[in-house]
């Protein structure tokens, strides 16, 4: 199967829908693969993963333990190594650890939140030649709450100067978090890179979900997540099928049995 590349993903925009997910182990990745363009290693391990309260204490080591797995696993889809919180507060300390995750991982790019308050790390990293995907709306490395953004004109008018200034910093592509819908399609339609929506409106140029919530593996379901299947139902049932199989002594089995 062909891989992607960030040209690939450029050529979409206003061609076909980007298909995005995330990943953070082998299991997932290979089933997700052959159908994405985009897997995203993203910090929203920590919480689905860990349990932790917000991605802010998600370690750097922790994502690049889960990114070798995916990278290794992804013969397709570009893969893009989330920066964790405070990996990134000025260009070199940006630009070492993106070094570092890239050259442990083998990712083709990172992610980093934030919009002009970044500006000028963004565009160190990609000066460097680092490729470089934006994340603006709701920042849950920063959000203290996880209510949409776009409602008032002074958030409009951040968010959207926040896209053009990523833009002019060289990313590749916008990802855009719980932006009301008008505000997604204003940047959509005014910037040359495409934007990924998550809980951003069908205007964006691609849609991404953390794959455990689409699927009813977390339990996470806020509005824009719509839910595929619930596969913590299909779990809980072999799990019960077990539990009565051990009990009852039908499992093993004769066909799960050493004979000599
Ligand atoms: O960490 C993550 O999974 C993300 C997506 C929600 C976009 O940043």
């Amino acid at each position: 199967m062909k891989k992607i590349l960030i040209k690939d993903i450029l050529k979409k925009k206003g061609i076909a829908p980007l298909i995005c997910l995330t990943a953070y182990s082998k299991s997932i990745t290979k089933i997700i693969d052959k159908y994405c363009d985009i897997i995203l290693v993203g910090d929203s391990l920590g919480m689905v993963l860990y349990g932790m309260k917000s991605t802010r204490s998600v370690k750097f080591e922790t994502m690049i333990n889960h990114a070798k797995v995916v990278k290794k696993s992804a013969k397709h889809s570009l893969v893009v190594f989330d920066m964790p919180y405070k990996t990134y507060s000025n260009k070199n300390v940006a630009y070492a650890n993106a070094k570092k995750a890239i050259r442990l991982t083998n990712c083709d790019a990172v992610k980093l939140e934030g919009g002009k308050n970044i500006a000028n790390i963004v565009t160190h990293l990609t000066k460097k030649g680092i490729p470089v995907m934006g994340h603006i709306g709701l920042l849950p490395q920063h959000a203290y709450n996880f209510k949409h953004k776009g409602t008032s004109n002074h958030q409009r008018q951040k968010i959207y100067s926040d896209s053009l200034a990523l833009t002019k910093a060289g990313v590749f592509a916008i990802v855009i978090e719980c932006v009301v819908e008008s505000l997604a399609k204003k940047i959509t339609n005014n910037i040359p890179i495409p934007t990924i929506g998550i809980g951003s409106s069908k205007y964006c140029d691609g849609q991404i979900l953390v794959t455990d919530d689409m699927i009813g593996l977390s339990d996470f379901y806020p509005k824009f997540v719509k839910r595929y299947a619930n596969i913590k139902k299909t779990i809980e049932s072999a799990i019960i099928k077990y539990c009565k199989d051990v009990r009852f002594k039908k499992f093993p089995s004769s066909k799960n049995v050493y004979k000599n």
